[in-house]
């Protein structure tokens, strides 16, 4: 049987790039049945640039700060790069910039983040001081489609991780980050092969 096409993945980061390197380490094993094909950033300075050069991956970079045209033209030129690398999946892997509405239908079905924090919980930013102050016993991560209000969208994977007592936000975060490391690539695989359905809007 021959090697069944890898789905090509850009993946959109705006910090260091964890769940990024997840997700290279999963496409270095050859059943993994997905490739990087851009590791793009908001930030120029952002480590997940580094992890991708390292990895040999195309990397790109625009700063959105004081980009003319605004957020539509900025995600009308991301977009126009994801299209030249013939993408098959936009992942959002910390990419802490709200995507516009033509963004996310141009990619409909076809664009997915992880968010840290059982959504519909806690949607936003400082997830980990909030599900503290609100003394929750257990709190996690989530895969989701994106559609245009923020943290919403189908739901494809989560995984949960106890709230421990002398916990901080830092050390929540670690905690589910590992989750998130491994449910992440897990996700991608299952879209690759063809394991996750979508609804009528194609979501
Ligand atoms: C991750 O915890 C991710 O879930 C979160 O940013 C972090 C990025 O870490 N994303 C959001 O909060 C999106 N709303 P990383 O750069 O090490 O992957």
């Amino acid at each position: 049987m021959g090697k069944v096409t890898p789905l090509k993945l850009a993946v959109l980061v705006s910090g260091g790039g964890s769940n990024l390197q997840a997700i290279i380490d999963a496409c270095k094993a050859s059943d993994y049945p997905a490739e990087i094909v851009l590791v793009f950033s908001n930030q120029l300075d952002a480590g997940g640039l580094d992890r991708g050069r390292t990895a040999g991956i195309r990397t790109e970079a625009i700063s959105h700060k004081g980009y003319a045209g605004g957020r539509e033209a900025y995600d009308t030129a991301v977009s126009a790069l994801i299209e030249e690398t013939g993408a098959d999946l936009v992942v959002l892997a910390g990419y802490l910039r709200l995507v516009s509405t033509s963004f996310v239908q141009r990619w409909q079905g076809r664009l997915i983040n992880i968010h840290p924090s059982l959504l519909p919980s806690f949607k936003g930013l400082h997830v980990h001081q909030a599900a503290l102050d609100a003394g929750v016993k257990f709190t996690g991560c989530t895969v989701h489609y994106v559609v245009p209000e923020v943290d919403s969208g189908p739901i494809i994977a989560q995984a949960v991780v106890p709230v421990l007592p002398g916990d901080d936000a830092g050390t929540l975060a670690q905690r589910i980050l590992k989750q998130e490391h491994r449910i992440y690539p897990q996700v991608i695989r299952w879209i690759a092969e063809g394991r996750v359905s979508t609804n009528d809007a194609g979501i």
